[in-house]
């Protein structure tokens, strides 16, 4: 197993030291156009090993040919959000950044599984699969894994009880329109409904839509990359282990949820083939209304692409 992350950066390297810690690859490669940076943070993740015991070999480079053959490549390039930006506000500028990466990363692993982290997310996992041509099984996007493990987190804050007990439900795209769904979501079962107020629940559902800005605005000069990480790396783990887990990911939407070619989380089964299935479940009128209107903020900017 060979596994490439592209962006040296805060997500890029937080992620390849998971993948290393985890041992979820025998070779890890970073890239990113910063001379030096991914070099440096390969051999300080790849010196780390010996301690972690963990036997993977880990290189740095700003070129693509050491990426070659790699089973999945996890795209982290691009710039992040400070205070006072949108998700959105950083398309122009990724999107040319992604697709020159996809254009490299896909030419030389032309059979890769690719994990799009980079934002605006919906739209830059599209720039991804239609650059790469790839079927959409290969291309998903990482944002609902994040999404729900904030409102786990903060379900599990506002009722002091072990995270491990907490699931969640969140659908729709990576932005203000994301549609976290609180009867799908669970405290050892339990539907959170029955156990929090409309206050609290309106309150925990605003947190986790302003989850990501809520850390810019702390660090001020990027955005989160711990829990950023950590969801990409559980993705790739449940499709290097081939364990099926069903992960809310942005995919292409081909009628299912009644939309079409745009993508947008939905919970899907992730196994050794990258996307196996779409998972559907039943909603009600005002849950689809949210989840159509965050897949249309998507298309819309899909359509001011110009890739
Ligand atoms: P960062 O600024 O720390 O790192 C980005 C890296 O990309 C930099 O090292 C930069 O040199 C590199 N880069 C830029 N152009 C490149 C190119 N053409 N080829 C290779 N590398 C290139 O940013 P951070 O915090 O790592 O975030 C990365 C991206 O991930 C951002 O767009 C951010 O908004 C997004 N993100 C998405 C999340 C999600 O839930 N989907 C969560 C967190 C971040
Ligand atoms: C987040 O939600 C920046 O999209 C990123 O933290």
């Amino acid at each position: 197993m060979k596994i490439t992350v592209i962006g040296a950066g805060n997500v890029g390297a937080t992620t390849a030291q998971r993948l290393v810690d985890r041992q979820l690859a025998n070779e890890v490669v970073i890239v990113d156009i910063l001379e030096g940076i991914p070099q440096g943070k390969a051999l300080d993740i790849y010196e780390s090993t010996p301690v972690e015991k963990t036997d993977v070999r880990v290189t740095g480079t700003n070129g693509y040919a050491e990426t070659a053959g790699s089973d999945i490549i996890v795209i982290t390039a691009g710039i992040a959000r400070k205070p006072g930006m949108s998700r959105d506000d950083l398309m122009n500028t990724n999107s040319g950044i992604v697709k020159s990466c996809t254009e490299q990363a896909v030419a030389k692993s032309p059979k890769a599984i690719l994990v799009v982290v980079s934002n605006p997310l919906d739209v830059m996992t599209y720039v991804a699969m239609k650059v790469s041509g790839f079927p959409r099984e290969r291309v998903v996007g990482m944002a609902g894994v994040l999404d729900t493990a904030r409102f786990r987190s903060f379900i599990a804050l506002e009722l002091n009880v072990s995270v491990e007990d907490v699931t969640a439900f969140v659908l729709g795209g990576h932005g203000d329109s994301m549609v976290p769904l609180a009867r799908y979501s669970t405290v050892a079962g339990i539907p959170i409904p029955e156990l929090l107020s409309k206050e609290a629940l309106d309150r925990l559902i605003k947190r986790t839509r302003d989850g990501g800005i809520e850390i810019v605005n702390y660090l001020k000069t990027g955005s989160a990359y711990y829990a950023p990480s950590a969801a990409a790396v559980q993705m790739v783990e449940s499709i290097v282990k081939d364990k099926k887990r069903i992960l809310p990911s942005s995919v292409y939407l081909q009628g299912e949820y009644g939309i079409r070619d745009t993508f947008v989380g939905v919970p899907v089964k992730l196994g050794r083939g990258g996307m196996e299935e779409i998972i559907q479940i039943k909603l009600n009128a005002d849950e689809q209304a949210a989840l159509n209107k965050s897949a249309s903020e998507v298309a819309a900017q899909i359509a001011k692409l110009k890739l």
